[in-house]
């Protein structure tokens, strides 16, 4: 009687000490099992979307999108290096059509020291969920529906070709997803940072099943806004002003703004001075590595500096 009293002590007193040991490597283990399992959707359940995972949780790579740009301009280099300087990505990748990168610029890219990238064929979609896109703004369309699948597949930092990188986004990347979002605004697209399992994306591909084919920006911003986030803000990290997708056209292209390095990142709206910085157009019709040398507002500065150009005026 008494040694079975013992044994059953000891046993219990084993089976606790075995208890503990699995819990406590469990705690151990716990962050890296959640993010192993993020194919699940289900893994980021009851997120929080305002303290993020107590870890990185996005990959440190950097997306472009090229669709019929096999060359690349001075503007465009200048973004990629951006990206490369300022946020230090183990890899970029070009997600493009022609993957036969071309040019003075191409070039650069290529040969700057520790920019590891990588150039993924991706063929341009003609429709989403059956409806053709758009004719005139299929590039641009299809570049919207293909940003989303880039995410859900790899994860990482997407960047429009005109979106630059002022310093690093790494306290973003402990987020499901951070996207610029500001005040009575539609969402940015331009500068998005996800884990490929962040419940919005399946959300916002969804949302196209109804494409409003003749609105430049309702399916890409305007649509997953109001019909997803307006009822479920807390699928993203709100992003208001710093990724810098609201209108800066005055502050690049018109003036010298002394504060454009508290941004996390600035879309250039590049291919839109045609109409919103018309009187420099005359002067700057194009931004190359030769005249930026001599142009003193804003993105004079940010070029040159990510280029590697010095100002010897
Ligand atoms: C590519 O772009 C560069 C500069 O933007 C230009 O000088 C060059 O002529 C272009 N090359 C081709 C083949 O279009
Ligand atoms: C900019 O990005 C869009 C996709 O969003 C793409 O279709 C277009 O070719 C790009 N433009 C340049 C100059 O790379
Ligand atoms: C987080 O989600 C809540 C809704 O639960 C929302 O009100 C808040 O703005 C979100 N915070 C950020 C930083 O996005
Ligand atoms: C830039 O230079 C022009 C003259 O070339 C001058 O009129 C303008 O005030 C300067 N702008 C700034 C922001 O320094």
């Amino acid at each position: 009687m008494k040694y079975q009293l013992q044994r059953l002590v000891i046993f219990i007193g084993v089976v606790f000490l075995f208890y503990c040991i699995l819990l406590f490597t469990n705690s151990i283990n716990a962050p890296r099992i959640v993010f192993k399992q993020q194919h699940k959707i289900s893994s980021f359940e009851g997120f929080n979307n305002e303290t993020g995972a107590g870890k990185l949780i996005v990959p440190n790579i950097v997306h472009f999108i090229r669709f019929n740009k096999p060359n690349f301009s001075f503007v465009d280099a200048v973004i990629v290096l951006a990206a490369f300087k300022n946020q230090n990505p183990d890899k970029i990748m070009f997600h493009a059509n022609d993957v036969n990168f071309i040019g003075p610029h191409w070039d650069k890219i290529k040969s700057t020291p520790g920019l590891v990238y990588e150039i993924v064929k991706t063929a341009i979609p003609d429709d989403i969920f059956g409806q053709k896109f758009n004719e005139g703004w299929k590039l641009w369309h299809a570049g919207d529906v293909t940003r989303i699948r880039i995410l859900m597949k790899y994860g990482g930092i997407f960047l429009d070709n005109d979106s630059y990188i002022v310093k690093s986004l790494d306290r973003f990347r402990k987020y499901e997803i951070a996207i610029g979002w500001d005040e009575n605004q539609c969402i940015g697209t331009q500068v998005i940072v996800a884990n490929k399992d962040a419940r919005f994306l399946p959300l916002w591909l969804e949302s196209y099943r109804v494409y409003h084919a003749d609105k430049w920006y309702y399916n890409a911003g305007c649509k997953p806004t109001e019909e997803i986030l307006y009822k479920t803000p807390e699928l993203v990290h709100r992003v208001k002003l710093l990724f810098g997708v609201h209108m800066l056209v005055h502050n690049l292209y018109k003036s010298y703004w002394k504060d454009w390095r508290k941004q996390y990142a600035i879309h250039l709206l590049i291919n839109h001075r045609s109409y919103l910085d018309e009187e420099h157009l005359d002067k700057w019709p194009v931004f190359t590595e030769k005249n930026i040398v001599y142009y003193n507002y804003t993105f004079g500065t940010m070029a040159r500096e990510a280029y590697g150009i010095s100002q010897n005026r």
